[in-house]
């Protein structure tokens, strides 16, 4: 954890604790369609609750600019409850003297959840004077939320200089799992970077490429490299005007003495359709009227047996359109390897980031990788060697 403070041997007994959280969970038609960043959370939760302080909780929900009731946090608080198995009291504002007043009648061990922090456009702002009133709501500050620290936001960078400021267990936990896999990784260290556009992900490959040895890029994103490599694509997705960098970190990568792993077959369809009628050809033979849909059955096996010589995988993004059968082939059975792998104890698995985790999911192998983060952009963000704001406030 470098220079990080932890919640080890800390007395919270009575005090106070602001502590930030990221219960940002995926809702749809008014149902929590998934509670992992709810049950990753309640450890922090509970240790501080247990060990006797007033828990504060702050956190954000979706993007509201200004009050949003739609955005009101308070459907969480029964979930949460549930989750701690303990009760869970409801503050609905998150600054200004009854929110303190609210934080000062907790009982010991008592927790509480305030509104949407980014209801106060000040949030989102970095603004000190806002961040001067979330320190008000406590005597100390724990970051737990790995997931919002790409935001230099007031309460996950600002509030960190004014309280005595600890890292939570979900942070800590991510920062250890991301440190062992790219900081100070068991070699050879082996990616997988899939997705649909290499525009999104130019940062991220440039520095992946000086990190690691391997890289395997699938997904969409693989049709703009082997385009740069001369190849027709069809009616692939494919960023044509992005060759020349495609071909810029395939030469980086040279010179650092990564291998670049790009499918060698693929498979290819008349449209993006589940079942659409596809075949199985070498990506030097992709007929005009087809499109790339999955990474082939012999590449994927290339780079299951691959793996085999790996000690270390990061894994970001999916190899092919695995949300549409059967296009979800290769994604599946190179993250059924990595899995097997990581059971016999041969490889140390991290991934994260957006769809990662679903597609992990469809392959049914989330809870046999060794870690898996909770953070989708700051996942990205930390790939791309970025120092996260949230992450370096607590460093003091
Ligand atoms: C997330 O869901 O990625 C985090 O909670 C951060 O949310 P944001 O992207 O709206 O800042
Ligand atoms: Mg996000």
């Amino acid at each position: 954890m470098g220079s990080f403070a932890g919640l080890d041997g800390l007395d919270v007994a009575g005090n106070r604790v602001v502590l930030r959280t990221d219960l940002n969970v995926p809702v749809k038609d008014g149902a929590i369609t998934d509670l992992t960043r709810i049950e990753r959370a309640a450890t922090t939760i509970k240790e501080l609750a247990e060990k006797g302080a007033k828990v504060v909780v702050v956190c954000h929900f979706g993007r509201p600019k200004g009050v949003t009731p739609d955005l009101s946090q308070k459907f969480l608080v029964e979930p949460l409850a549930k989750i701690i198995g303990r009760p869970v009291a409801w503050c609905d504002d998150v600054a200004g003297p009854n929110s303190v007043a609210a934080t000062k009648a907790l009982p010991n061990g008592g927790v509480l959840l305030m509104e949407n922090v980014r209801f106060h456009p000040e949030e989102e702002k970095n603004d000190p004077a806002f961040a001067r009133s979330l320190a008000e709501l406590g005597d100390l500050y724990v970051n737990d939320a790995f997931s919002a620290a790409h935001r230099a936001h007031a309460s996950t960078e600002a509030i960190a200089r004014l309280l005595p400021s600890y890292a939570g267990r979900l942070m800590q936990a991510e920062l250890e799992a991301l440190g062992r896999a790219l900081e100070h990784p068991e070699k050879p260290v082996a990616a997988v970077v899939g997705g649909a556009k290499v525009s999104t992900k130019l940062d991220l490959l440039g520095n992946l490429v000086a990190k690691v040895d391997m890289l395997v890029i699938g997904g969409g994103m693989a049709n703009t490299f082997l385009c740069a490599q001369g190849h027709e694509v069809g009616k692939s997705l494919c960023e044509r005007d992005l060759a020349d960098t495609a071909r810029e970190i395939m030469a980086k990568a040279e010179k650092a003495g990564c291998k670049i792993i790009l499918p060698t077959d693929a498979v290819v369809a008349g449209a993006f359709a589940a079942n659409a009628p596809s075949k199985v050809v070498p990506v030097s033979e992709v007929p005009g009227d087809q499109m790339i849909l999955d990474t082939g059955p012999a590449s994927a096996a290339e780079i299951a047996k691959l793996l085999d010589y790996c000690k270390t995988l990061v894994w970001n993004g999916p190899l092919g359109a695995f949300e549409i059968e059967p296009f979800d082939a290769a994604t599946n059975f190179v993250a059924r390897a990595a899995a097997a792998l990581t059971v016999e104890g041969k490889l140390l698995t991290v991934a994260g980031g957006g769809d990662t985790v679903s597609a992990l999911a469809h392959a049914g192998v989330e809870d046999k990788f060794s870690y898996i983060s909770t953070a989708g952009g700051a996942f990205l963000e930390w790939l791309e060697g970025k120092d996260l704001p949230g992450v370096a406030a607590l460093k003091n």
